[in-house]
């Protein structure tokens, strides 16, 4: 098993170009299943999750070509297997997404029912709730969903549970009704540039959806979608991430391909305790204060602060000159990171679903151990400033939605390197 190794202490300049949104991508590949014909998909981010998803539409009968500069190439050759086994669906959740698509267009689908995972209880009644209500049958029996409809019918359909909106729940949703008979409406529908994304990949293909980002959508059935061109949009997560990251070291770096207007929370949030972030033309300039304050925060649906920034900006506020609280609406279980982040010297406590943070003057570095993607980002934050050797384990996590990271860190100066670790560890991958 593999483990990165950060010295820490070194100021991050230059220029980082942020790669496609993993969470558009996923979805924006489930959708090919809606038609037989070549769909294109450029700004493929390269990462092990868009690897086990092609898997998976492979075995549902499709080819999927990765080509150069993160084009990837989908066509369904074969309609004939509509199972998606639990094997390949609890190594990532977004294979979910599979379910709307293979319904639709097929008029069945078997898809594994993905579990919990690390960052809290993920379930999927309101997928569920959806696709009822455009008239399919559902079953759950042996773990699997059983969903079966000779052709869905348009409904008008509130999917909001007790933490807001669903972003999968919309996406399986919003992707089975295209083809419905007649018009489908979403009452509070997930807003997130990503699930607008899809939106407009679905038009490209022939889908008649309008009022895209907003949390009413509507869509009219049509009887059939094609293939599509479509550039997906930079991952604002990432993007953040390296903010962040030039934040907590005190540098002076250039985001580029990276939008704004997708990081409006992010950055007034910033503003508040003293990093100040500009942008003009897709890119964004990060200038940081030799000390920033405290604040207090909470995770939200978009527009708010997003649930997969709370480990980096917890991260961020351990250094922060007074006390934080921040607060997580959407996983409140959402905590993993608080004890290793300890581990390096951090001083954070957990109250239910708010993490107190008394900050710190400096951190210094330990082995730690990753237990999420967005954990394992918070941790290499915090070891880029750490006094000495920081060492994360269980790094595989890191791969699934980090697009060469060591390789952009070291590029900003960051002394990161990636090792094998020699007693070659058999220890059983923990996916989220
Ligand atoms: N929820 C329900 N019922 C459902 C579905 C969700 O109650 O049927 C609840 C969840 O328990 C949670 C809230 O609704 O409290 C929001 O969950 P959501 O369904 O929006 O999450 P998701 O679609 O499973 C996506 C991202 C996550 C991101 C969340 C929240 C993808 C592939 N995944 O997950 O991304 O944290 O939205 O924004 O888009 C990540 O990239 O690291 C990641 C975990």
């Amino acid at each position: 098993m593999e483990k990165i190794i950060i010295e820490g202490g070194y100021r991050l300049q230059g220029r980082v170009k942020i790669s496609g949104a993993k969470n558009a991508a996923l979805p924006i590949m489930t959708a090919c299943l809606l038609s037989d014909e070549k769909c294109v998909i450029r700004n493929t981010p390269d990462l092990v999750d868009v690897a086990s998803l092609s898997a998976i539409l492979g075995e549902l009968g499709a080819g999927v070509e990765r080509g150069e500069g993160g084009t990837v190439e989908i066509k369904v050759e074969s309609e004939e297997n509509s199972t998606a086994p639990y094997d390949m669906v609890r190594k990532m959740r977004a294979s979910f997404c599979v379910l709307g698509p293979l319904l639709a267009r097929r008029g069945r689908a078997k898809v594994s029912l993905p579990g919990g995972c690390v960052i809290g209880l993920r379930p999927i009644d309101l997928h569920l709730k959806g696709l009822r209500a455009l008239g399919a049958r559902i079953d759950v029996e042996g773990g699997y969903v059983l969903a079966e409809a000779p052709r869905l019918r348009g409904a008008k359909i509130y999917l909001g549970g007790p933490f807001g909106s669903s972003v999968t729940g919309t996406a399986n949703v919003m992707m089975a009704a295209t083809l419905a008979q007649g018009t489908t409406i979403i009452e509070c529908a997930a807003c997130e540039p990503e699930i607008e994304d899809l939106a407009h990949f679905l038009n490209k293909m022939g889908a008649k959806i309008s009022r895209l980002g907003t949390p009413r959508l509507i869509i009219e059935g049509v009887d059939s979608l094609h293939g599509a061109d479509y550039e997906i949009i930079p991952d604002r997560i990432e993007a953040a991430t390296y903010i962040i990251a030039a934040a907590i070291t005190q540098g002076d770096v250039t985001i580029e391909s990276a939008r704004l207007e997708h990081l409006a929370a992010v950055v007034d949030k910033l503003s508040e305790i003293g990093v100040v972030v500009t942008g003009e033309d897709k890119s964004l300039k990060v200038i940081a204060p030799a000390k920033f304050s405290s604040t207090d925060l909470v995770t939200l649906p978009y527009p708010g602060i997003p649930t997969d920034l709370q480990a980096q900006f917890t991260a961020l506020l351990s250094l922060a000159d007074g006390i934080s609280v921040v607060t997580e609406k959407i996983f409140p279980d959402r905590f993993m990171h608080i004890a290793e982040l300890n581990r390096l010297g951090a001083n954070i406590r957990k109250e239910g679903p708010h993490a107190i943070i008394t900050g710190a003057s400096e951190l210094s570095g330990a082995p730690v151990m990753a237990s999420d993607l967005r954990a394992s980002a918070a941790l290499i934050l915090a070891g880029l400033v750490a006094r000495g050797k920081t060492i994360v384990n269980r790094v595989y996590h890191l791969d699934r939605g980090y697009e060469r990271i060591e390789e952009k860190l070291s590029s900003l100066g960051a002394q990161i390197s990636r090792i094998e670790d020699e007693r070659g560890s058999s220890e059983e991958v923990i996916y989220t």
